[in-house]
C-alpha cells in the first residue's frame, strides 16, 4: 500500500528511484512522483502509473545525487496530480513521501490552518509534513529533532522519508507500522518499502523497527529511537536474487508466479519434508511442540487469499490433530472483544507479512497471552518479526497483485504443521502420516501436470469471458478453493463471482441459476463426490452451465459438465493444492481476454498496510 524509495550516494538518483518505483508499483499505482535535490529541490508528480511519470519527465534535467520517490494507493484524497507524493513544505525546502495513515490528521490540520498554513492537497501526508515544518521553524534544532517531536504526537501508521534542501545529502526516515528497509552500499544508501529496489545494488540491509528514526547520508547511517538514543543497526543479508523479481520471459508476473508453483512448493517442502525417511522437520514447530500439541484451540487469523488458506487448514487441522480451529478475518477479530484463553494459539497467515489488520490482530491476541505462530512469505517482515515462532513459506517474491504461489506455499506449510502435530499427538498413526507425507511430496510434479493443460483453460476463458456473473461451488476441503477461485476471478477480470458451499446453493443462490450463469464446481474426487454430482445435476436441471475441476478419468462429472479442467488424482486432504491451479489460470486468461491489466487490477494493492 504505497511504495516508497530513496537514494543518496554517488550515482544518479533518478534512474535508481525510477527503477525502484517500477518494482514497488505492485503496492499501489494511482499516481507516482519523485523529489530530486540538485542545486535546488525539484518535485515531479503525476496521476497514473510510473510509466506515465517517466514519459512526462523525458528530456528534463533530472541530475541529482539524492532523491525520494513514491507510488501511491490513495487513502486520503482521490488519485490526482496534486494528491500525489512527494509533498512539499510551505517554504519549499522540504519534500516528503509517506506510506500509511495519519489518524489524527484532521485535528493537526485545523491547528495548522489556525496558524495560517495552506494546503494544496487533501492528504494526511501534507498535514504531517507541514506539522514537522512548523515544529522545525519554532525550534532551533535539526530537522531530525523536529521529526522526533512531531512523531510523538502522531496517531496512526507511517513510513516517512524527508529530503531537505538545506542538507542536500541527508535523508531522514522514520517508521511505525509500515515497512522500511535500508540497503547499505559502498558510500551510498538505498531506502525502500521492501528489498526489491535494493537487491540489484547490495545484499546488506537493515530492517527499521517501529519508533526508529534513520538519519541517512551516503557514508553514514545513524539509527535513533524516539527518545533520541542511538540504536545499533542490525545488518542482515538478503536472501533474494534479482531474477526472482523479474518476469523471466512471461507476459505477466501473475502467469510467471502460477507457473513457478512446482518450484515454489518444492522449495517450501525442501529441507523439511523427507519422503524417503518419512519425516518432517520444522524448527519453529519442533521448538514449540508442547505448546502447539497442547493447544486448547487454534485461531487462524488472516485476510483475503491467506484467509482462504486458513480455511483449508481448519478442515485439515481438525481432521488430523483434533484441535478445535477457528478462522478469523483479522479485520473483524481486531475490533471484536475476542475471548482468548491460556493455551490458545494464533496462526497468523500472510504473504506480505505487513497486512495492517493482521498485525493489529496479532498485537491484540499477544496482549491477552496467546502464542503467535506466523506463516509468512516475506522474510524480515513485520508479522514474521512480531510472531513468537513461525515458518516461512519460501515462495519467493510475489509481485502479481493477485496472490497465487503464496497460497499454495501457505497450504504446504500448514499441511506440514498439521501432520507434525497430528503425529506427535497420536491423532494420526504412522501409516496415514507417511501416506500424506508422500502425497505432499508428489504435489510439485502433479502441479506441473496441471499446468500442461493451460492452453485448454485459455480456450475456456475465451468461451466464458463475456459472462457477467459466476458461481463457484465446492464442499469440504474444496469449499475454500471455491472461495479462492471466485476471489481470483473478481480481482483480475472484474466479473462478479461468488463462492459457496455447494449444498448451501439450495438455500438461496440457486435463484440465480439460468442459461447464462457458469457454475464452477471444484469437484475433485473425495468423500463428497456423489453429493457434488447431485448438486451439479440440480444446476443442469435449471439450464445453468457447469464447468468443473475434476480428477482425471471422472466419467460421471465429464458427462454432466459442459466443460471440465482436470487435475491428477490426490488424497482429498491435499487436493486443494491441485484444484486451485486451473482456477488461477482461468481467472488469468479471462482477465487477459478482456484486455485488463492482470498484474495491477484496478483499486487493489498488494500489501494492505492500512486498515
Ligand atoms: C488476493 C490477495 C489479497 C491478499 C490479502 C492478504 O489475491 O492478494 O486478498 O491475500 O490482502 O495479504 P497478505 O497475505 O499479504 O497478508
Amino acid at each position: 500500500m504505497c511504495g516508497i524509495v530513496a537514494y543518496t550516494g554517488p550515482r544518479e538518483a533518478y534512474p535508481v528511484i525510477l527503477k525502484g518505483l517500477k518494482r514497488l508499483e505492485y503496492r499501489g499505482y494511482d499516481s507516482a512522483g519523485v523529489a530530486l535535490l540538485n542545486s535546488g529541490l525539484q518535485v515531479f508528480k503525476k496521476k497514473g502509473k510510473v510509466a506515465e511519470l517517466e514519459e512526462a519527465l523525458l528530456g528534463k534535467n533530472l541530475h541529482a545525487l539524492t532523491g525520494i520517490g513514491h507510488t501511491r494507493w490513495a487513502t486520503h484524497g482521490e488519485p490526482s496530480d496534486r494528491n500525489a507524493h512527494p509533498h512539499r513544505s510551505s517554504n519549499g525546502k522540504l519534500a516528503m513521501v509517506h506510506n500509511g495513515i495519519i489518524e489524527n490528521y484532521a485535528l493537526l490540520k485545523r491547528e495548522l490552518q489556525n496558524k495560517g498554513y495552506h494546503f494544496e492537497s487533501d492528504t494526511d501526508t501534507e498535514v504531517l509534513l507541514k506539522f514537522i515544518e512548523d515544529i522545525h521553524g519554532h525550534h532551533n534544532g535539526s530537522l531530525e529533532e523536529a521529526v522526533r517531536i512531531a512523531l510523538k504526537r502522531i496517531v496512526g501508521a507511517y513510513v516517512i522519508i524527508l529530503i531537505d534542501e538545506d542538507n542536500p545529502d541527508t535523508l531522514i526516515a522514520a517508521r511505525k507500522g509500515s515497512p522500511l528497509v535500508i540497503g547499505i552500499g559502498k558510500g551510498e544508501h538505498f531506502l525502500a518499502s521492501d528489498a526489491s529496489p535494493i537487491v540489484e545494488y547490495t545484499k546488506e540491509v537493515v530492517y527499521i523497527n517501529d519508533y526508529e528514526i534513520a538519519i541517512v547520508k551516503p557514508d553514514e547511517l545513524i539509527l535513533k529511537n524516539l527518545g533520541n538514543e542511538k540504536v545499533t543497526p542490525f545488518i542482515t543479508k538478503l536472501d533474494m536474487e534479482l531474477a526472482a523479481i523479474e518476469k523471466g520471459g512471461f507476459d505477466h508476473f501473475m502467469l510467471k508466479e502460477i507457473f513457478e508453483q512446482p518450484t515454489t512448493i518444492f522449495d517450501c517442502l525442501r529441507g523439511r519434508l523427507d519422503a524417503s525417511a518419512g519425516t518432517i522437520r520444522m524448527s519453529g514447530v519442533d521448538d514449540n511442540l508442547d505448546m502447539l500439541t497442547n493447544a486448547r484451540r487454534i485461531i487462524m487469523v488472516a485476510c483475503g487469499t491467506s484467509w482462504h488458506a486458513g480455511l483449508v487448514a481448519e478442515y485439515v487441522f481438525e481432521e488430523l490433530c483434533r484441535i478445535p480451529v477457528e478462522v478469523e478475518y483479522a479485520s473483524e477479530f481486531r475490533y471484536r472483544n475476542p475471548v482468548i484463553q491460556t493455551g490458545d494459539v494464533i496462526i497468523a497467515i500472510s504473504q506480505s507479512g505487513e497486512t495492517a489488520d493482521t498485525l493489529v490482530a496479532i498485537d491484540k491476541a499477544k496482549e491477552q497471552g496467546a502464542f503467535i505462530f506466523g506463516v509468512v512469505n516475506v522474510v524480515g517482515s513485520s508479522i514474521a518479526r512480531v510472531s513468537h515462532a513461525g515458518a516461512h513459506t519460501h515462495a519467493g517474491p510475489e509481485i502479481g497483485v493477485a496472490s497465487t504461489k503464496a497460497f499454495t506455499a501457505q497450504l504446504a506449510v500448514l499441511y506440514m504443521i498439521a501432520l507434525k502435530l497430528g503425529y506427535a499427538k497420536g491423532t494420526i498413526g504412522m501409516e496415514r502420516y507417511t501416506h500424506l507425507i508422500n502425497e505432499l511430496h508428489m504435489v510439485p510434479e502433479k502441479v506441473a501436470t496441471v499446468l500442461e493443460s493451460s492452453s485448454r483453460i485459455k480456450e475456456l476463458a475465451e468461451k466464458y469471458k463475456d459472462s457477467t456473473d459466476f458461481l463457484y461451488l465446492g464442499r469440504g476441503f474444496n469449499f475454500p478453493v471455491a472461495l479462492e477461485g471466485a476471489l481470483k476471478l473478481k480481482e483480475i477480470s472484474y466479473i462478479h463471482a461468488e463462492g459457496y458451499p455447494a449444498a448451501e446453493m439450495k438455500h438461496g443462490p440457486i435463484a440465480l441459476v439460468e442459461e447464462t450463469l457458469p457454475v464452477v464446481f471444484v469437484a475433485t474426487k473425495d468423500a463428497y463426490h456423489e453429493k457434488l454430482v447431485s448438486n451439479a445435476q440440480e444446476i443442469k436441471a435449471r439450464r445453468g452451465k457447469v464447468v468443473a475441476v475434476i480428477t482425471e478419468d471422472d466419467p460421471v462429472f465429464t458427462e454432466i459438465a459442459d466443460d471440465t479442467m482436470s487435475v491428477p488424482a490426490a488424497d482429498e486432504l491435499i487436493a486443494p493444492m491441485l484444484g486451485v491451479i486451473p482456477l488461477q489460470l482461468l481467472a488469468y486468461y479471462i482477465g487477459l481476454a478482456k484486455g485488463l491489466d492482470v498484474d495491477k487490477p484496478r483499486n487493489l494493492a498488494k500489501s494492505v498496510t492500512v486498515e
